[in-house]
Formats: structure tokens, sequence, C-alpha cells
């Protein structure tokens, strides 16, 4: 049966950054936005906004935060003022701001390795001290050590969570947050937590928003959410922090001044059919394809290229491949030139990870076995 992911769009020429950091003969398989349409919910929303032609400063009406305060209750059971809802451009300008906001030079930042990019620099953008805490491969796919985590939060003013997690998929349980958000309370440290990819769960699971699990919790912790991986409008700029604390509000409001600016129209116009679920069953749709792309990824590569080891990720549409035993000087490097597919290098994620690569797997079936198409025969092309 087709599905209408499965339709092909071209990108080329509409200044999009996933298909435009390439050659042509390169498949782009990096940054994480999904070679999907948006909803129609969606479009139709942006269009109607486009109908009315000026286009000046934007605020959240009432109305979205309403809207995002229903989401967060109905899918999280987490109750949350209105006024708790702080509406930034970005998730990335939103933990920037917090860090430089709620630190001094100097203070310890936790972050898992591997991490997403921004994450991994972001301590040095503040002059902080970065404790990486690795995550470990396991038998039951990558997990968290939680006494590494106690080890590092005693010495640490601040945790930057990414929840789930990216690059490895992987979903944190709610007893490893209850524990992680305890030791944070009896250190006295910060949770800055990046939920971007929170409606991403496949397989039915459903994520736990760390500062969910208690008031006390909440009070000490900054959440981070935006539309825009779901349901791929991240080029539009919209984000929300979660801040139920008003001395944090107060704190973090402080350092967005003169440098993260107003949100951008469209961005929360398209908020608020994501936020209001009028999308709900272009979702579940998704999240079906994602969770069948994921699958369909893992079945080849484990019966193609059996020397990349991956763990089955609980979420996102990202699949993070550790390619050590093909015995690549830079596996980066050899898909980009050998196999024309292009990943994201893992030592973006942390200095440990040259032999990783992640490949973005949210793109119609055909483009998937496209790169594994190109995969195959370049390994095969080496071996000869
Ligand atoms: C974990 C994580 N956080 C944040 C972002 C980007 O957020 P924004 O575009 O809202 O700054 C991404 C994008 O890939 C991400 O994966």
């Amino acid at each position: 049966m087709t599905s209408s992911f499965d339709t092909l769009i071209d990108r080329s020429d509409t200044g999009c950054a996933k298909w435009s950091r390439y050659r042509d003969d390169v498949l782009p398989m990096w940054v994480a936005d999904m070679d999907f349409a948006s909803p129609p919910a969606i479009v139709d929303a942006l269009r109607a906004r486009l109908d009315h032609p000026v286009f000046g400063y934007a605020m959240p009406e009432p109305a979205l935060v309403d809207a995002v305060r229903s989401y967060l209750r109905a899918k999280f059971n987490w109750i949350v003022e209105p006024e708790a809802i702080v509406f930034v451009p970005g998730v990335v300008p939103g933990f920037n701001v917090a860090l430089g906001a709620l630190l001094k030079p100097g203070d310890g930042v936790v972050v898992e390795q591997p991490v997403y990019p921004p994450i991994h620099k972001a301590a040095a953008n503040w002059d902080l001290r970065r404790i990486d805490v690795p995550l470990d491969y396991t038998a039951d796919g990558w997990r968290c050590d939680l006494d590494r985590f106690d080890t590092a939060l005693a010495d640490a003013s601040a945790l930057l969570l990414c929840s789930p997690q990216n690059p490895t998929g992987m979903a944190y349980s709610r007893a490893e947050l209850a524990h992680i958000a305890a030791t944070c309370l009896a250190n006295d440290v910060f949770i800055l937590s990046d939920e971007i990819h929170c409606d991403l769960m496949l397989d039915g699971r459903r994520h736990v928003p760390i500062a969910s699990l208690s008031d006390e919790i909440a009070a000490c912790t900054i959440t981070f959410m935006s539309a825009s991986k779901t349901f791929n409008v991240a080029g539009l700029k919209a984000a929300f922090a979660v801040i139920p604390s008003a001395d944090l509000r107060a704190r973090f409001a402080a350092g967005t001044r003169g440098t993260v600016d107003s949100i951008n129209a469209f961005g929360l116009a398209a908020a608020l059919p994501a936020y209001r679920g009028d999308c709900a069953a272009w979702h579940d749709d998704l999240l079906g394809y994602l969770a069948a792309n994921r699958d369909h990824l893992l079945a080849r590569l484990s019966k193609e290229i059996p020397e990349i080891v991956t763990a089955k990720p609980s979420g996102l549409f990202l699949a993070w491949l550790d390619c050590s035993a093909l015995g690549l000087e830079a596996p980066y490097r050899f898909f980009l030139e050998e196999a024309k597919v292009g990943f994201s290098p893992g030592s973006d994620f942390g200095a440990d990870y040259g032999q990783f690569v992640r490949l973005n797997y949210g793109c119609p079936r055909a483009l998937l076995d496209k790169g594994i198409d190109r995969m195959v025969a370049a390994l095969a092309r080496r071996a000869a």
C-alpha cells in the first residue's frame, strides 16, 4: 500500500539546507528535517496567514497558549500555567539563553556523549565547563549509566539533557529521569531539557517530560519543545520553553534581551493547528511510516552490511551507525565520496565518535533504499 509519505518531493532550488549542502550527485541523509510535506492542516493555516498581507512583528495569541497547555495536559498529564509558556525562536537559542542567564563562567554543565552538536558545543559558548556523561551501547540498545550521572552532577551547576536522545534515539525511562532529577535537586543543579523530539516516539511509547515528574523538579527545570521536528516546519523558527518558576522566568527573560527576538509569524501560525490536535491522524500515520522505515533500514543493514552496528532507536527519525567493524579510516568521508551519501559525521557528536555516522530515515522509502543501495555498492567496489 502506498502512503502519502512515499511521495518524492523535489526540494532542490528551494533554499533548503539539507539539499544544498552537498553536490547534486550526493543524496543528503544528514540534518534532522524530513523530506515529507507538512500536514495539510498546517499548510492551510499558513496559506490563511499569507492571505492577510501584513507581516509585522508577531506574538503568540492566547489561543495558541491554550492549545499548548491542553496538549501538555493531554499528552503528558502535565498541568502548566499560561505564564510558564515562553515562546522562543528556536530550541537552540532557548537553551543557550538559559545557560547564559543562569550560570557564570567556569560553572559545570553535564551533557551526554554522544549528543546533538549544538548541545555538545553549548558550554563553550558561555565559557562553562562541559562535563561529559558517556552513554553505553548495551544488549538493550543505548542506555545511560546513572552512577556516572550522579558523579557528574555532584560537580555541576546545570544539566543540559537531550530527551529523547539525539543521535542514539534512546528514550529515558520514567525511573531514570526520576533518579537524575533527584540527583539534580540534591545538588542544586538546574535542568535544561531539550525535548524537541518528544512527539516522535515510536512503537506506541510515551515520552515523559522530566519536569512533569513533580512540582519540585519543575521549579528548577526549563523544558524546550517545538512543533518543528514532528510536523517538518523547522525553517519557520518557533519553539517554546516551559518555565514554571517565576524566578527562572525573570532570569531567562533578562537573558533574551538584545539577542533573542520576537517569534516568526508563520512559525506561530503553524504551531496552532499542530498543538490543537488538527494533525493528529497525519501524526499517527507519520509514526507508522517512520517505524516501518526504521525496521526496513535495520533489516537491510543486518543482511547486507552486517558489520554496521546500530541499536533499534526508540524514537526520532535518526539512526546512529557504528561503522568501526568496516575498517574504514573515515566512514563519513568514505560514504560521501565513494557512495555519494551525505550523512552527519559522528565526530560532530563527540570526539570519540569518528567511526560513527548519523543517518536520517525521515524520507520516502525509495530515497532510503537509494541511500542503502549506494552504501552497499560502494562497499562492494572497495572489496573488489
Ligand atoms: C535535539 C535537538 N535540539 C534542537 C534542535 C534544533 O532546534 P531549533 O531549530 O528549534 O533551534 C534539533 C534539530 O535537529 C535537535 O535535534
